[in-house]
């Protein structure tokens, strides 16, 4: 059991608005877990704190990163060794300190086949990384990089299809290897099913499932479909108004009076 991600005290304010209430949690690496709750419960804010789009009114993120240094004496005021503290870091630092995130909206380069999109994503990568190996070397790994991230995925079959003539579930597909690119030690997906059929659904809860047991990354998944999170999850969180609700087994939580209350006096289910 190991800690890869941590929040203490998170808030987001937006004017009167509480949409991320005080949330403190830690992500052990040995767990899928799901993030849920009704329609506004704050899950895309609370993301985009993590992910550095958004900055906290208050509180602070720490992430278990690779990569040493860089962050100065920080850690060693930290909660907890190898967190490195991000809470103010921006996007693209987050991106690099190895959290990545597949986004609720599509956000490919529909022109483009499937492989040159991994290939944008992995080059823009790289391009943040300060190394000095010598370029033929980089280029022949990074193929073979993007090669591998394709086979992960599903998608070498329809490598050199260009995305705009792709289904919805694959482009979603697609989305799940751009952000595998940036080989992240903590992978966040929001709603990974929306707007997928049944048979899509599916797939992509057997991709999710495949992509833990292959992979050293640990993933944190919001979904509404109660099925999919029963399906997947090792531990449930529920929140509500921005606060966490609930925090347990799916069995404890999903059976939990406050949890069914918290989503019929929503608006969703
Ligand atoms: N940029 C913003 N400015 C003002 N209010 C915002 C902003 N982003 C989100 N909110 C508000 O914050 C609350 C939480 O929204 P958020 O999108 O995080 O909920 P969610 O749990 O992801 O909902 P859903 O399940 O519908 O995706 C909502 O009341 C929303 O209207
Ligand atoms: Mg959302």
């Amino acid at each position: 059991m190991t800690t890869v991600l941590k929040t203490e005290d998170l808030r987001k304010q937006f004017g009167e608005l509480t949409a991320v209430d005080d949330v403190s949690i830690e992500i052990d690496d040995s767990e899928i877990t799901s993030i849920i709750g009704p329609n506004g419960a704050g899950k895309t804010t609370f993301y985009n704190l993590l992910t550095g789009v958004l900055q906290p009114t208050a509180g602070s993120i720490w992430l278990r990163s690779d990569e040493s240094g860089g962050d100065g004496g920080r850690n060693a005021d930290g909660p907890s060794d190898g967190l490195r503290d991000i809470t103010d870091a921006e996007p693209h630092e987050v991106a690099q300190a190895g959290l990545s995130r597949s986004y609720q909206i599509t956000n490919i380069f529909e022109g483009l086949t499937v492989r040159e999109n991994v290939r944008v994503a992995r080059i823009s990568h790289e391009e943040t990384r300060l190394d000095f190996r010598s370029r033929a070397n980089e280029n022949e790994a990074m193929e073979s990089e993007i090669e591998d991230i394709l086979d992960l995925t599903g998608l070498t079959g329809i490598a050199d299809t260009a995305c705009d003539t792709l289904s919805h579930g694959e482009k979603r597909t697609v989305e799940i290897a751009l952000a595998l690119a940036i080989e992240p030690n903590v992978f966040l997906m929001d709603e990974p099913t929306a707007g997928m059929n049944p048979t899509e659904v599916t797939e992509i809860v057997s991709l999710i499932r495949d992509l833990d047991a292959d992979l050293d990354a640990t993933f944190v998944v919001t979904e509404h479909n109660m099925d999919v999170v029963k399906d997947i999850s090792d531990r449930i969180v529920v929140l509500a108004e921005g606060s966490i609700l609930a925090d347990g087994t799916p069995t404890d939580v999903l059976t939990d009076e406050r949890v069914t209350e918290a989503y019929l006096g929503s608006d969703s289910a």
